[in-house]
């Protein structure tokens, strides 16, 4: 291992990396130090440019919390993030699309306590988003043959009228997020506001990176919601509004054709009352279709 040249290092390397008893380990991490000799060959890098990728990850260690991975939005702003989700989520027609999952999901309690479960027709509203407009989403969850599916575990979150999501000011606690388990009808329904657009965070180096670009750092607005159901492939997607100006610029490269919906106004007080909102409102029927898993497929 000694006299490395231009010629033989890539392979000297290999060499020391191939004892892992892994394979798979073993074949990614022979790919990435593949690649990135041959990155650094292709465009020969400096040594100030190395030294300011090193300083690029210090920035995003340094801003990132558990409610916040700047190396999460790092790898969706370069587009990995959804490549990842694409290769690893390829279903039939008809079966509802992913979309990347995004940087304010919560899994598990945190900091703000459980996620609140609610009921079918709860209102998420409430005095604090009064000023965003009025929306009714609604649906069932089934199989592509039309079955209503008992017992999915529906996370929906958003962002609020004042463009944030709840983990951006977590001293209000949790908003606009909610979970439902569905019943015998697969149903799902609950009163919330229009999603708005918004840029990804703007004081990290992810941003930095994109302006330096002249790049868009604004995100179509869009509701994240997240489906597991026992017997089926777990679905991670967005609910995107049609004629939003960033859905063909989308910073993190999330819309697809398939989940972006009319958010059509409705203007019956009557009809708003009933569900316990006001007109004019958004009314959203969507229904979301999973695909089974490979076991319970094999076993039809
Ligand atoms: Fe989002």
């Amino acid at each position: 291992m000694r006299n490395l040249t231009e010629e033989n290092t890539t392979d000297v390397v290999l060499n020391a990396w191939s004892k892992n008893p892994d394979p798979r380990f073993k074949e990614i991490v022979d790919a990435i130090i593949k690649h990135l000799h041959d990155f650094v060959r292709e465009v020969q890098l400096t040594e100030a440019e190395w030294a300011a990728a090193i300083e690029y990850l210090h920035k995003c260690a340094d801003i990132s919390s558990p409610e916040r991975s700047e190396f999460i939005l790092t790898s969706d702003v370069l587009g990995v993030s959804s490549l990842v989700d694409t290769i690893n989520n390829r279903r039939p027609d008809g079966a509802t699309e992913n979309s990347v999952l995004g940087p304010f999901y919560i899994a598990e309690a945190g900091e703000l306590g459980e996620v609140p479960v609610i009921q079918n027709g709860d209102d998420l509203i409430g005095e604090r988003n009064k000023d965003g407009v009025p929306s009714y989403v609604h649906g069932i969850v089934r199989d592509a043959a039309g079955n209503p599916i008992r017992g999915a575990s529906l996370d929906f979150w958003q962002n609020a009228p004042n463009g944030l999501y709840d983990v951006q000011e977590p001293e209000k606690g949790y908003n606009l997020r909610c979970r439902i388990i569905t019943g015998d009808d697969g149903r799902y329904a609950f009163t919330t506001t229009k999603p708005l657009p918004y840029t990804i965070p703007l004081d990290g180096p992810a941003a930095a990176m994109m302006q330096f670009s002249n790049r868009n750092v604004w995100r179509p607005a869009h509701l994240h919601v997240r489906i597991e159901a026992s017997g089926y492939e777990t679905l991670t997607t967005e609910l995107f509004i049609d004629g939003d100006e960033y859905l063909d610029d989308d910073a993190v490269f999330g819309v697809k054709d398939t989940l972006v919906l009319n958010w059509d106004t409705n203007a019956s007080q009557e009809e708003a009352e009933k569900i316990g909102i006001w007109a004019p409102f958004c009314d959203i029927q969507h229904d979301i279709v999973l695909h089974p898993l490979k076991a319970a497929r094999a076993a039809e």
